[in-house]
């Protein structure tokens, strides 16, 4: 699916990330923990396409998107990447089918059964009923489903999630894992980065951030200190 070389990124004379070698098959589920400004969310916004101020190499499915455009980058995150941020990013004057269709609007794959795909996530994530309701009327569990439903709308290949639990209690928080984990049974890619080593546990594979370099094993982050 995707494989980072030799990555660097620096704000500055501040270097966030060192070193950062990363390889993920598809199919597989990743856990990435870390302490607070380790430099997960950097790492996980270059994966996502979302920054392109690194050094190094990454390969997303064996290409370089380095010196792609913005419009284009922007079309090839929509078809092929779901991105669920911490704090869910819905628009709150949209009701929840239409933060779901959001990605349909700007995708170019062609959509004409939008409205079956946007019930059929919806009923994936356990919000049939909730359609028409605006964020402000859910819980944070819901809304994050309603993110999770948004970024999975355009059936991605990736799904890249940062702290998609950081806000929710530990019954929803297992729901919420519970909707990745069937994704990821029915092939999709899951990333996925938490402070919480139960959540971890759902997925197939974690490595550490620790000081801005990539540990495969907690062990290894130990004999470093
Ligand atoms: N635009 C920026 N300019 C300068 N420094 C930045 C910028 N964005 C992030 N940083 C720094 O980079 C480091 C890594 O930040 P990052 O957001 O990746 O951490 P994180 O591991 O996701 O932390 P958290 O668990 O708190 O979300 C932090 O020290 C942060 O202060
Ligand atoms: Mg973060």
């Amino acid at each position: 699916m995707l494989k980072v070389t030799d990555v660097k990124k620096a704000y500055g004379k501040f270097t966030v990330l060192e070193d950062i070698n990363l390889e993920v098959a598809d199919g597989e589920f990743l856990a990435i923990m870390g302490p607070s400004g380790s430099g997960k969310s950097t790492l996980i916004n270059i994966l996502g396409l979302l920054d392109q101020s690194y050094t190094g190499e990454y390969l997303l499915e064996d290409k370089n998107y380095q010196n792609v455009s913005d419009n284009e980058l922007s079309r090839i995150r929509g078809d092929q990447l779901g991105f669920v941020f911490q704090n869910f990013k819905l628009l709150t004057t949209y009701n929840v089918y239409e933060n779901i269709e959001i990605p349909l609007i700007y995708s170019k794959k062609a959509q004409n059964n939008k409205q079956e795909l946007i019930a059929d996530v919806i009923d994936k994530v356990g919000l049939t009923g909730k359609e028409k309701n605006r964020p402000s009327e859910l819980s944070g569990g819901q809304q994050q489903r309603v993110a999770i439903a948004r970024a999975i709308v355009n059936r991605p290949k990736l799904i890249i999630a940062d702290e998609p639990t950081g806000a929710l209690d530990s019954k929803t928080s297992k729901e919420i894992m519970d909707i990745f984990t069937k994704l990821n049974k029915a092939g999709t890619t899951v990333i996925m980065v938490t402070h919480d080593s139960e959540v971890a546990e759902y997925a197939m594979r974690t490595v550490y951030i620790r000081d801005g370099h990539l540990y495969n094993d907690e062990k290894s982050v130990k004999n470093h200190d």
